[in-house]
C-alpha cells in the first residue's frame, strides 16, 4: 500500500493513463478481463483527448459496456456473455457490472468488492489481481492485522478496518484472559508478603478455639470427680454422731447436798442432783426433756423448780411435776460409782416414777 491514499482525481488519472495505454498498445485477447472489454473505437484517441472529468469516465464505461457484448467472444468470457442485455445505464450499474464482470468467474467471490470504497480502494490498490492475492494474506494472519504492520501492506483500507475489527473483538475475548492471572499473582505476593501478620492470626485463632475445649475439659472432669464423689458417699453408711450414752461426771464430792448442777445439761441432757427423796440422800441424773411434749425446762434457782417455756410445766427439785399440763414426773437416768470413785451415768436406762423405777438402785447412788 501506498504511503498516501490517492485522491479520487489521482484514481481518474490513473485510470484515464491505463485507459489511453490499453487503447494504444494492448491486444484485445491478452488478458480474459480485457478481452471481455474490448477497446472502443473511440480508445485510439483517448490518449489524445482523455476524459475530463467522472462523468467522462462514467460514459466512456458505459459505452465499453454496451460494446462488450458484441465484441466478446463467446468461448472466453461465457459469464459476460450473459449481460449484454443489460448494459450500465448508471452509476449503481457502472458499479455493479465492476464488481461482477471483467474478472474471472473463479476469482470473484473472493474479491469482490462489497461497496463504492471498496472498489475505490481496489482500484486505489492495483486492481482486480491485487485484490484477488490479498483476502489470501489477509487470511492467512487474521488475528494480527494492525498489530503488524507487514502483514498489512498491499491490503485495502476496507480490509484492514475488517481484520482490525476481527483483531480487536479477538483481543476484547483473550484480553481477560491474559489480564485476570496479574491479579491473582499480586494477591499471592502480598500473601506472601504478609506471612509473618498471617501467621499471628491463625496462632490467635487457633488460641481462641482451644480455650472452650480445656474450659470444655475442665468442666467434664470436674463433674466427673463430683459424680465420683458423691457416688462414694452414697455407698458409705449414714452415721449419726451422738454423744455416748456412759460417761463419767466425776466424784459425788462435786456435788453439794440440796443443790442442782447444771454442768452437762448443754452436753449430755442432764441435771445431776443432790437431793432428800422419800427419806433417802442421794445423787441421781434426771433427763431434761419434759414429759409434756419434749421441750426442754429451765432450772429457777430462786424457785427451786423447772420450769418449761412451752407450756408452763413446772417439776420439782426432786422432777415431780406439780403445775401445767406435763402428765408425769421427770424421768431419771442410771448412775452408778464406778471402780474409781467417779459417777457413771448410763442414758440407755431409763426410770419412771409412777411405774415405781426410782426405787431401783441403779437409779441413784446414796451419799452420807
Ligand atoms: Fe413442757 Fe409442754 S412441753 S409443758
Amino acid at each position: 500500500m501506498s504511503d498516501s491514499t490517492p485522491s479520487t482525481n489521482d484514481i481518474l488519472a490513473k485510470i484515464r493513463a491505463q485507459k489511453a495505454a490499453a487503447a494504444g498498445t494492448a491486444p484485445a485477447a491478452e488478458t480474459p478481463a480485457e478481452s471481455a472489454t474490448p477497446a472502443p473505437p473511440e480508445a485510439p484517441t483517448a490518449p489524445a483527448a482523455a476524459p475530463a472529468g467522472t462523468a467522462d469516465i462514467l460514459a466512456s464505461i458505459r459505452s465499453k459496456a454496451g460494446a462488450a457484448p458484441a465484441a466478446a467472444p463467446a468461448a472466453k468470457a461465457p459469464a459476460a456473455a450473459a449481460k449484454p442485455a443489460a448494459a450500465p445505464g448508471g452509476t449503481a450499474d457502472i458499479l455493479a457490472s465492476i464488481r461482477g464482470g471483467g474478472a474471472p468467474a473463479a476469482a470473484k467471490p473472493a474479491a469482490a468488492p462489497g461497496g463504492t470504497s471498496d472498489i475505490l480502494a481496489s482500484i486505489r490498490g492495483g486492481g482486480a489481481q491485487a485484490a484477488a492475492a490479498k483476502p489470501a494474506a489477509a487470511t492467512a494472519a487474521p488475528a494480527k492485522p494492525a498489530a503488524d504492520p507487514g502483514a498489512t501492506a498491499g491490503m485495502s483500507p476496507a480490509e484492514m478496518i475488517r481484520a482490525a475489527r476481527s483483531a480487536a473483538g479477538g483481543a476484547g475475548k483473550t484480553a481477560p484472559a491474559v489480564a485476570l492471572p496479574s491479579k491473582p499473582l499480586a494477591g499471592r505476593v502480598t500473601a506472601a508478603a504478609a506471612d509473618v501478620p498471617r501467621r499471628s492470626v491463625l496462632s490467635t485463632v487457633i488460641s481462641a478455639l482451644c480455650t472452650p475445649i480445656v474450659l470444655a475439659w475442665t468442666s467434664f472432669a470436674a463433674t466427673t470427680a463430683a459424680s465420683t464423689l458423691a457416688l462414694a458417699r452414697f455407698m458409705m453408711p449414714n452415721v449419726l454422731v451422738e454423744p455416748p450414752t456412759k460417761f463419767k461426771i466425776g466424784p459425788p464430792t462435786d456435788y453439794a447436798p440440796g443443790t442442782v448442777s447444771t454442768k452437762w445439761q448443754a452436753q449430755f441432757n442432764i441435771w445431776v442432783v443432790n437431793n432428800t427423796v422419800d427419806g433417802v440422800s442421794c445423787i441421781y441424773a434426771l433427763s431434761t426433756v419434759c414429759t409434756h411434749l419434749g421441750c426442754t425446762p429451765n432450772w429457777l434457782e430462786g424457785e427451786q423448780k423447772f420450769k418449761c417455756p412451752c407450756h408452763g410445766s413446772g417439776f420439782y427439785k426432786s422432777g415431780i411435776n406439780f403445775e401445767g399440763p406435763a402428765p408425769r414426773p421427770l424421768e431419771r437416768v442410771g448412775l452408778r460409782l464406778s471402780e474409781d470413785g467417779m459417777l457413771e451415768v448410763d442414758k440407755s436406762i431409763k426410770f419412771q416414777r409412777e411405774l415405781g423405777q426410782w426405787a431401783n438402785p441403779s437409779s441413784f447412788v446414796g451419799v452420807g
